[in-house]
């Protein structure tokens, strides 16, 4: 098989890469290990910053999102016994978010590319990048008892934190980057309505957050001992310990449910550099972890996939490689302004095991500084918003 970018991985950043090079006249061959219908059930992210929404709509996806996802303009945070407030990014930025299910825009990605009959092979084994460095990059796998190499002018890595792509890059020259928290999230989805806004909490018992999906589809999540697993949980424990975290006026409003799913993740932050080894680019989770505070993880692998595109339609335009060249440190500057922002939330927001008291009243006195001033707010807005693209 012959094709110019092999793009291991079929999540949000390797489907995604397919669309848009597909869209400048560049083929590619998907190479997914999972079912498709694997892949669309992840329940995972859900808030899409402008960047992304602007991104989807100029692929041609946007439809299903605008129709159903709903807009909104920040987050609130609130904290335990005191007046909450909200960051505005549309005040301070004119920036908006859209809620709108990772499962949903998976679901997006493969119908676009049934419509135009791309290559997107599921079920694939033993996927293998081979010769990265050199002018023939190739691609060993299985796929339905067959074994097949893949012939490629680039290999795009979009397989994810446990994928393969990462360990193609000598760990010689790979510097890794890693924090791991010392708590994890247990989150649920559930057919009720959800709060107004957005809404991050603070309180002694630990983190907690409401968010949406649809006006009723919610997805609420508490911050639980890293030994904790979900049948710890019963959902009523869960709605009772989410409900003890709010205040109570807030909590009065929160419209309980059966779950129709439940999950725990670690909170762990990640970054490998570099993002580009010789004809191999790493784009999203093969790349970087964020903790899931802020939201970022699937805006980073659409920003990466963004650059990485543009990068390899300029080569294939007029043969230069200068984006090509920059995309690694053009990437990882996005990366670490996010990383840095899921640091800070997931810092200012939970409560750390062995913290003293003289940590939890500085982290109170982050709180009264950020509810006080509207620099601190506006300041906290841009970065939740997420930075801009950097011009070609
Ligand atoms: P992935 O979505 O991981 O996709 C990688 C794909 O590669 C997968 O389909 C996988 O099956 C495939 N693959 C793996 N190995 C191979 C291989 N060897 N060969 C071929 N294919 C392979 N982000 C948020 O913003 N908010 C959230 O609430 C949130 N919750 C999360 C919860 C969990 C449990 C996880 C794991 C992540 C969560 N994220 C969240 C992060 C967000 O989902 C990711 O940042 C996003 O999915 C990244 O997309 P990706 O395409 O880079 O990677
Ligand atoms: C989700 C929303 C958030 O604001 C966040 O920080 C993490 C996850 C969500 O809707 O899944």
């Amino acid at each position: 098989m012959k094709t110019q970018v092999a793009i291991i991985g079929g999540g949000p950043a390797g489907l995604l890469l397919a669309e848009l090079l597909h869209r400048q006249g560049i083929d590619s061959v998907v190479l997914e290990k999972h079912s498709r219908e694997h892949v669309i059930a992840r329940i995972r992210a859900g808030v899409l910053e402008q960047t992304t929404v602007d991104v989807l709509r100029a692929a041609g996806l946007g439809a299903r999102m605008d129709a159903l996802g709903h807009v909104h303009d920040g987050m609130r945070i609130v904290w335990a016994g005191r007046d909450s407030f909200y960051i505005d990014c549309h005040k301070h930025l004119g920036k908006r978010f859209m809620a709108y299910g990772q499962s949903q825009i998976q679901e997006d990605l493969f119908a676009a590319a049934d419509r135009r009959s791309a290559q997107v092979l599921t079920e694939c084994d033993a996927v293998q990048p081979h010769d990265v460095a050199g002018e023939q990059p190739w691609v060993s796998f299985r796929h339905r008892g067959e074994d097949f190499r893949l012939d490629c002018d680039f290999i795009a890595g979009c397989d994810g934190f446990h994928g393969v792509s990462r360990q193609a890059i000598p760990a010689t020259l790979r510097r890794e980057f890693e924090k791991a928290y010392p708590f994890g999230w247990l989150g649920i989805l559930s057919r009720t309505p959800p709060l107004p806004d957005i809404t991050y909490v603070n309180h002694p018992r630990g983190f907690a957050l409401g968010s949406q999906r649809s006006p009723m589809l919610s997805r609420w999540y508490i911050q639980v001992p890293l030994a904790d697993t979900v049948d710890d949980w019963s959902d009523d424990r869960f709605w009772a310990e989410l409900a003890a975290r709010f205040p109570s006026e807030m909590a009065r409003q929160i419209v309980t449910g059966a779950s129709i799913e439940k999950s725990i993740a670690p909170l762990r932050s990640f970054v490998a550099e570099p993002m580009r080894h010789g004809h191999l680019f790493l784009c999203g989770d093969a790349a970087h972890i964020v903790p899931p505070t802020g939201a970022k993880g699937i805006n980073l692998a659409v920003s990466d996939v963004f650059y990485l595109q543009r990068a390899l339609a300029a080569f294939y335009a007029s043969g230069s490689s200068a984006l090509i060249d920059a995309y690694s440190a053009t990437a990882l500057r996005r990366v670490w302004s996010s990383e840095r922002t899921s640091w800070y939330l997931t810092k200012l927001l939970h409560r750390f095991p062995g913290d003293s008291d003289f940590d939890q009243r500085a982290q109170e006195s982050e709180l009264d500084y950020l509810k006080s001033s509207p620099h601190a707010q506006a300041s906290l807005a841009e970065q939740y918003a997420g930075m801009p693209f950097e011009p070609a």
